[in-house]
């Protein structure tokens, strides 16, 4: 295992000097980061940086010594609901991320495949947040809407509304790469604004209630990861995780 002393960072700063090395990170490869000082914030800082895409644990807790090893997410199983949608959120975002590029590279039959299953993906991910989780764990609503419950079920619908666009496009024949691109775009800038709003404004508040509560915790992760789950294998017909 590679093992990284933050001591012989020179003159770079120990969030600069990690990052280079947990960017590169691949899968099935674990680090060994060697800290003097408690590096719970810096980890935390990273692992939000890099969209959580790295999972780390302190292997062996100082004073003096802090070592922590990190690995990619993928290689650990996910631990809680909130780490299940969040990496749900990266597959949704791959699966688009490659009809997109098939899109704007004029490689519709290519593209499709992936929107078909970037679709069913998106909808059972909704389902989830909307029909399992928002019932069960209540933050308070605002009339005016602007809430993070009420934003992110009104942009749940506008995200459906637009792939399914897309859809009837196809379906009625006009799979025309020039002309479905705006459409691509809107998706595009759509999700990822979305997912960054649920995952600073909401998550934090679910992740409090879920602390509070671990019998509600017990039973939502079976439920959420069900329905995440129906959508491994179409996911992988396309080259998806
Ligand atoms: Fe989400
Ligand atoms: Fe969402």
């Amino acid at each position: 295992m590679q093992q990284i002393d933050l001591a012989e960072r020179g003159e770079r700063t120990e969030h600069s000097y990690l990052l280079g090395y947990l960017r590169e990170l691949t899968r099935g490869q674990e680090i060994a980061v060697l800290a003097h000082d408690d590096p719970r914030i810096l980890m935390d800082a990273l692992t939000l940086e890099l969209r959580n895409g790295i999972y780390w644990d302190v292997v062996e807790a100082g004073p003096p010594a802090w070592r922590v090893r990190v690995r990619r997410r993928e290689d650990v199983a996910a631990s809680d609901l909130v780490d299940l949608l969040t990496r749900d959120h990266l597959r949704v975002d791959h699966l688009f991320a490659s009809a997109l590029h098939r899109c704007n590279a004029g490689d519709m039959a290519a593209a499709l495949p992936c929107f078909r299953v970037y679709a069913s993906c998106l909808r059972r991910h909704v389902e989830a947040e909307n029909e399992i989780v928002v019932p069960v764990l209540s933050l308070p609503r605002s009339p005016r809407g602007d809430d993070p419950t009420s934003i992110m079920l009104r942009e749940h619908d506008e995200i459906i509304e637009h792939t399914v666009m897309i859809e009837e496009m196809v379906d009625e024949g006009m799979d025309d790469a020039g002309m479905l691109a705006p459409f691509f775009a809107i998706i595009s800038g759509q999700l990822a604004k979305h997912e960054w709003r649920e995952e600073n404004n909401l998550f934090p508040h679910w992740v409090r209630l879920l602390r509070h509560d671990p019998a509600i915790a017990a039973e939502l992760f079976p439920r959420v990861q069900a329905l995440v789950r129906a959508g491994d294998e179409a996911a992988a017909s396309v080259g998806i995780e």
